[in-house]
């Protein structure tokens, strides 16, 4: 609950003086702009076509050049670097690769995604000790993406001149030096203001330049994006530290994400949060300080009807995590955690079957059948048995509300295969919704809140709350998993913040749980295979012998992106939708283990193991002839993980 006080502040007049400032493209709708919401449903030829993009690390690097060697990080001496990037290696994009992705974007996506999700690092990398990055290089490098953004969704009959909308966020790599952000308002946030003007809601501006985290409505009063500045949680920045002093940045976006959350449950609204760097939390990988992540994993499980899903980058690795509310112990969250490795293929993989270890000590479903424990939507819990009960009971009931998921897409950066999403979700009953592009800026609206409004009236109710009784159930959880360690010193300690309440009980769990308007229902990964279009480039050139550069340009507009897999289409991952219970039933899958792990060679003759489905391609039926009892599952996670670009060597070196 929203204090009344906080709520009168919000919906006052005086919090939205400022929204005269902003031009609106209709009269009529500046009267629209009330709370009344279900009249201003307005004819308009548009509709939500239910998809939306995510798309991340595009490293444009405007130094790479074609023919020169990766070694050198495409940058000089003579090499293989191809002309749309050298897959497979650390080199970041030529501009030719950031040029045909939005030409696919256009051709293939405008007009069918209501949204664009995108997830920083737009810049290259530092590491050309002979071209060292300016500060200024960074901001062309994001200007030229924002530009492209803009040239494609570009709309002047749109209220505010883009037909949907673009959510950014601030990368570690679009920052000098990378990794350090200091706390705001900074060089970077007021330059990122102006780069992404178009993007962040003019109410939003002031919020933005003063932390570098903003909220934007995607469908107008129903979905909100909310970009998170990730480089305050970030283990790597070490000019801040963490989410648990107050007089720490982290603190102040925790406290300003919760408030966003408790608005939006009051509206009645979804949400989607974006970063750029995920939480990852997985054998010697804490890519956010444990503060950061505790206060995260507990949002996301008290605001479970509210959030829809998160999205990151980052890491460059397809694959998910899921944060489990009972490791959430605020009080004692102040240890130190080892900083972010270098992300080899070796410590990514390492990374990858760490995860794959902590998924296997996560509830097992009775007689490990996970794959058809959540066939069915309703369980009549009196009907189960007792270890069906148990299980349930254990991860948090039939939708498994313990848990908590947040999905990492890899890169545009070839480390492995350029590589976008498309994710589609659930519009029912969202026919006739107002949309974002038939809605100029109104004073009603989420987006029009400003942070430093909120905080000073907010500010009192926060000090009431440390006095409430509502951190002890928070205490209690921590302290069952602590087993009593630092027992007194701890039970005086009271968390120096608001702990939000759980979602009312009398309600479905939200979109994340329960496939409902705004679930995410499944997935399209997209891939370029550029090894293909080198290999087809290079046989057409022996074949017609002369060629013209002005051929080799128009040879250039391959059809880049083809489907890598879809989850709507998927018989071996098998995902009803993404609601946290099918990931959670896919990281038990994939997390058990074969049996040819006990005795490295043997083939196992129990064949009613029922993960070991059919290969879903020769491909893999023939890795399946050489490692007869591999779990498919664990193996397609990894295959997936790397793009599909690794080798099934590689991947045999992998899996332990
Ligand atoms: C969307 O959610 C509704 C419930 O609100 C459900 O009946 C419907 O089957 C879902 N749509 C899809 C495509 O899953
Ligand atoms: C990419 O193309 C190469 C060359 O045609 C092929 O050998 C490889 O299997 C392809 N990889 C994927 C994941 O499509």
């Amino acid at each position: 609950m929203i204090p009344p006080r906080l709520l009168a502040i919000l919906y006052g007049v005086g919090l939205f003086a400022h929204a005269s400032a902003v031009p609106v493209a209709e009269p009529e709708q500046q009267v629209l702009g009330t709370l009344n919401r279900e009249e201003d449903q307005i004819e308009s030829s548009r509709r939500l076509s239910g998809r939306f993009l995510h798309i991340t690390d595009f490293h444009l690097d405007t130094h790479y050049k074609e023919g020169t060697s990766a070694e050198r990080v495409c940058h000089r001496d003579t090499g293989t670097a191809g002309f749309l990037g050298a897959e497979g290696t650390d080199c970041d994009s030529p501009q030719a690769l950031i040029d045909e992705t939005f030409r696919w974007i256009e051709r293939n996506l405008k007009g069918e995604i209501d949204f664009v999700l995108w997830t920083g690092d737009s810049a290259r990398h530092d590491n050309d000790e002979k071209i060292p990055r300016t500060a200024g290089e960074i901001i062309e490098l994001n200007k030229v993406l924002a530009a492209k953004f803009i040239d494609v969704f570009e709309d002047s009959s749109a209220a505010r001149g883009l037909s949907i909308p673009v959510i950014p966020t601030i990368g570690n790599n679009d920052i000098m030096p990378h990794n350090i952000f200091r706390e705001a308002p900074n060089r970077w946030t007021r330059r990122f203001t102006e780069v992404w003007s178009k993007f962040i809601p003019e109410a939003q501006r002031h919020t933005f330049e003063e932390g570098g985290w903003f909220s934007a409505e995607l469908v107008p009063n129903k979905l909100a994006a909310i970009s998170l500045n990730t480089m305050y949680f970030y283990e790597s920045n070490s000019a801040v530290d963490g989410c648990a002093a107050s007089s720490e940045p982290g603190f102040e976006h925790m406290e300003w994400l919760r408030v966003q959350l408790e608005i939006l449950r009051e509206r009645k609204m979804k949400a989607i949060l974006i970063g750029h760097v995920p939480p990852a939390r997985s054998g010697d990988k804490r890519s956010w300080d444990e503060s950061c992540w505790q206060k995260y994993t507990l949002f996301m499980n008290r605001f479970r009807d509210v959030v829809v899903g998160s999205v990151y980058g980052h890491m460059n690795v397809d694959h998910f995590m899921l944060q489990d509310s009972r490791d959430v112990d605020i009080v004692a969250a102040t240890e130190d955690s080892p900083s972010d490795p270098s992300f080899s293929v070796q410590s990514r993989s390492d990374y990858l079957s760490s995860l794959r270890e902590d998924w296997a000590e996560m509830p097992s479903p009775p007689d490990d059948k996970a794959s058809n424990f959540f066939s069915s939507d309703e369980w009549d819990m009196e009907a189960l048995g007792k270890k069906e009960r148990r299980f349930l009971e254990k991860i948090g009931g039939p939708f498994a509300e313990r848990y908590s998921v947040s999905l990492v897409s890899p890169s545009v950066v070839p480390n492995y295969f350029p590589t976008l999403r498309v994710v589609e979700y659930n519009t029912t009953g969202l026919d006739g919704v107002k949309l974002w592009a038939d809605t100029a800026y109104s004073e009603g609206s989420f987006e029009s809140l400003d942070w430093d409004a909120v905080k000073r009236d907010s500010s009192e109710d926060v000090a009431e709350a440390d006095e409430a009784d509502d951190g002890e159930d928070v205490e209690e959880q921590g302290k069952k998993k602590k087993k009593k360690k630092n027992k007194d010193k701890k039970k005086k300690k009271k968390p120096n913040f608001k702990i939000p309440d759980h979602p009312s009980k009398s309600e479905l769990p939200g979109p994340a749980y329960s496939n409902k308007p705004f679930t995410w229902l499944g997935l399209a990964q997209y891939y370029a295979n550029l090894t293909e279009i080198y290999e087809k480039r290079a046989s057409s050139k022996t074949q017609e012998g002369s060629h013209t550069v002005e051929d080799e340009n128009t040879a250039a507009h391959v059809d880049l992106y083809h489907v890598e897999y879809d989850t709507r289409d998927d018989n071996l991952y098998s995902m009803r939708d993404l609601t946290v219970r099918s990931y959670f039933r896919l990281a038990k899958r994939i997390a058990k283990k074969d049996s040819s792990d006990e005795s490295a060679l043997a083939s196992d003759p129990d064949s009613s193991d029922d993960e070991d489905e059919e290969a879903p391609n020769t491909k893999r039926s023939k890795k399946k002839m050489k490692r007869p009892r591999t779990n498919q599952v664990w193996r397609t996670f990894l295959d997936r993980a790397f793009v599909g670009f690794l080798g099934d060597d590689e991947l045999d070196d992998i899996q332990i």
